[in-house]
């Protein structure tokens, strides 16, 4: 191999090792085109698994806003600065982590793959990347945390109004080597997605995604028997302590007074409540429309990074996610305030298509992608990567 493709960082070695692969006649397992994967993972799927993780809220036009605002930024790239040594590596809370990507969550991927959770965490070990564990994942949270070992996991809550079934989870969470709390603001209530009404599919009333809830001390008193002889009330009891339409800011409280870990507001797209959240002690703000799934007509997550990025200063770390698919976009986001960037439906169709070896293809890829972006703009760390890399392109 020549000096060139030597030049340490990862981009190029995995450049070139696919490139050394078609020399052998083998060849990667997914398209990498997105819209290819995408239409790869429509023909192997079920409609209704396809479509719960394909669609979003109403018409989806908040969908398509995100990747309108992450098109309308452009990079403006810079010549002749030294790019020979290249590293994406990032810092949060205090940690330094070598990928700016993180697998953010995803609930029920077993409709993907059996293997689920557990797959992405093999692909999360190998390539040093963090996975958050959703509430309602397919295999338990103690199980996710198992398979990661010593690879960083976060855990994503979805906050319900039973504060005792909230600590229950949180103290699960602490106790099996979390290390920071994804508390999920945007979905107090289901939101109307067309293609699951179409396919009339929610993946819970099937028993998936409820293995956090099925196996929780607090849940199962709720139910009062075990939830796996009785669906039907282990289901209406979800109903009731899934979503938390009542809750306010004053309830943050709940979460803070019983971790300690860092906190992470996810679904933030106004700078008022960022602003709100800063009040209440939080040590992250995930800038994110939840992949346009809540609020059908909703702006674009990446035209509000920016503003909120800027009115955070440095009290809390900024993470962003709705639309991001490539490099580019990733370069977009840390150019623009974002310390990490989380993925998901991309790796989701990933784990579809190949489990593990799909989801470890994908994300390095996505790794390799990111570094030669960055590098090609004329930066050689996210820390010569400002808004000035970037220009909005006005269209009519
Ligand atoms: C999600 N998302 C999500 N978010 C969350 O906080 N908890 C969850 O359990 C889930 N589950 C989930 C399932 C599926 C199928 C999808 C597609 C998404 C939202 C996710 O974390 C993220 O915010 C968006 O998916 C980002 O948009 P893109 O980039 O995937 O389009």
């Amino acid at each position: 191999m020549n000096s060139f493709v030597q030049s340490q960082s990862f981009g190029l070695k995995h450049q070139f090792g696919v490139y050394a692969m078609g020399a052998a006649k083998r060849y990667p397992l997914l398209p990498t085109n997105y819209a290819d994967m995408v239409a790869a993972a429509r023909e192997k799927m079920s409609p209704a698994a396809f479509g719960y993780i394909a669609g979003g809220a109403g018409g989806e036009t908040t969908m398509a806003n995100n990747r309108r605002a992450l098109d309308d930024w452009q990079i403006i790239p810079r010549m002749l600065r030294d790019i020979s040594r290249r590293d994406i590596s990032t810092e949060l809370f205090g940690q330094r982590y070598t990928s700016p990507i993180v697998f953010g969550p995803v609930g029920v991927l077993g409709i993907a793959h059996p293997q689920a959770e557990l797959a992405v965490a093999a692909a999360a070990k190998k390539l040093g990347i963090i996975q958050t564990c959703s509430t309602v994942s397919s295999h338990s949270l103690e199980a996710v945390a198992e398979a990661n070992g010593s690879n960083p996991h976060w855990f994503q809550l979805y906050w319900g109004e039973n504060h005792d079934l909230t600590r229950s989870l949180l103290s699960r969470a602490e106790a099996t080597g979390y290390s920071a709390i994804v508390v999920t603001l945007d979905t107090p209530l289901l939101a109307w997605r067309e293609k699951d009404i179409d396919n009339a599919y929610l993946p819970f009333l099937q028993e998936k995604g409820l293995e956090n809830y099925y196996s929780d001390p607090v849940f199962r008193e709720l139910v009062g028997e075990d939830p796996a002889t009785n669906p039907a009330k282990a289901f209406s009891c979800f109903t009731r302590v899934f979503t938390g339409p009542s809750l306010t800011w004053e309830d943050l409280k709940v979460i803070r007074s019983h971790t300690s870990l860092p906190i992470i507001l996810k679904g933030i797209q106004s700078v008022e409540d960022a602003r709100i959240a800063l009040e209440y002690g939080v040590d992250g703000i995930l800038v994110s429309n939840h992949g346009g799934r809540q609020v059908d007509g909703a702006v674009g997550s990446f035209d509000v990074l920016g503003e909120i990025a800027h009115a955070v200063g440095d009290e809390a770390t900024i993470l962003f996610d709705s639309g991001i698919r490539r490099g580019a976009d990733v370069f977009k986001a840390m150019a623009l305030g974002a310390s990490a960037v989380c993925v998901a439906r991309p790796y989701a169709f990933a784990l579809a298509l190949g489990g593990a070896r799909g989801v470890r293809e994908w994300a390095a890829n996505l790794l390799a992608d990111t570094e030669l972006t960055m590098a090609l703009a004329g930066c050689s760390s996210w820390q010569e990567v400002s808004p000035d890399n970037l220009r909005q392109v006005q269209r009519n």
